[in-house]
């Protein structure tokens, strides 16, 4: 929710638009079935300390708010588009995320259910980075939510492109598949890279790995003529997976000074393609902020 009225401001990048404003003023004046994806992680309600937003609503308030922008988001996204909504729970509230997936019922079919994997110990080896809670009470959280919502559950997915090779090449003939690939599933295990200061974050509390709109983008497929928005662009990593993919993308935030990192990475972008490392997390991740 907007803590005040900000007036928004556009600027274009090469194909992409920067906006700073209030997503929910700015899709609202958007055409209808005009974006064809949508990857956002919104603000999660836990307390974050983002610089000008205030991540601690009412449950209920805050559950109505991302209602009403999503049914924006509902009317903006074309009939085969895709809605990819990153967001996790915490400790003291676990239940946000499942509560508000079930209000947009009213607007969507929840498609796939993918679990973002931070991190995660195979025997016994850690791979990732998480943030330890310290607590008697509570477990560590390595994982994040993507909800893939569309309007009917009958968008076509690019399974193939988004997957994986085989492991037993046996199966490529056994199972009579054209080529050596086969669909990756629900779980992305997406880590973050490891940083040793917050400057390369991008001074940002909650930035994604550039791998994640990446995923997402080649799930649903693309092309030149993809429209991607991301309403809570934060430092711009949605807009630097979309010019890495030769999609075009409108991002949205209420920060300048998040504004201002966007355009540096997307300019950075544009000069070196492939640039970009992505945000990183360092090992004290502080995207969760459990009480002890
Ligand atoms: C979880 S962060 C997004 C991080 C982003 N995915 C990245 O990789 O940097 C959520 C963002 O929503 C922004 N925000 C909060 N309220 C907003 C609003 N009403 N309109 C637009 N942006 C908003 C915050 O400033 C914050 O940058």
């Amino acid at each position: 929710m907007a803590q005040e009225k900000v007036r928004a401001r556009r600027e274009a990048l090469g194909r992409h638009a920067l906006i700073r404003g209030d997503a929910m003023n700015v899709v609202r004046r958007m055409a209808d079935r005009s974006v064809d994806v949508v990857v956002t992680s919104p603000p999660y309600n836990i307390g974050l300390a983002y610089r000008s937003y205030e991540d601690r609503l009412a449950e209920r308030d805050y559950i109505d708010w991302m209602s009403v922008i999503c049914a924006q988001i509902a009317r903006v996204l074309k009939a085969d588009g895709s809605f990819f909504l990153n967001i996790a729970g915490s400790s003291s509230q676990p239940w946000l995320p499942f509560e508000l997936i079930t209000r947009l019922r009213e607007r969507f079919v929840l498609q796939n259910h993918i679990v973002w994997i931070k991190s995660i110990a195979i025997e016994e080896t850690t791979y990732g980075h998480f943030k330890p809670v310290n607590s008697s009470r509570f477990v560590n959280h390595n994982h994040e939510h993507v909800f893939h919502l569309t309007h009917k559950g009958d968008v076509r997915v690019q399974r193939l492109a988004a997957g994986v090779p085989f492991t037993d090449k046996t199966n490529i003939t056994r199972r009579r598949h054209a080529i050596d690939r086969r669909c990756r599933g629900n779980t992305w295990f997406i880590p973050y890279e490891t940083i040793r200061h917050r400057k390369e974050k991008y001074l940002h509390p909650a930035p994604f790995p550039v791998a994640l709109p990446t995923a997402c983008l080649t799930l649903h497929g693309y092309d030149e003529n993809t429209v991607l928005l991301d309403p809570f662009m934060g430092t711009g990593t949605s807009l630097v997976a979309a010019e890495q993919l030769g999609v075009r993308g409108i991002g949205i935030d209420i920060d300048t000074r998040y504004v201002c990192v966007a355009r540096r990475r997307l300019r950075a972008a544009l000069a070196n393609p492939g640039s970009d490392p992505g945000p990183a997390m360092d090992i004290d991740d502080d995207r969760a902020d459990d009480p002890p």
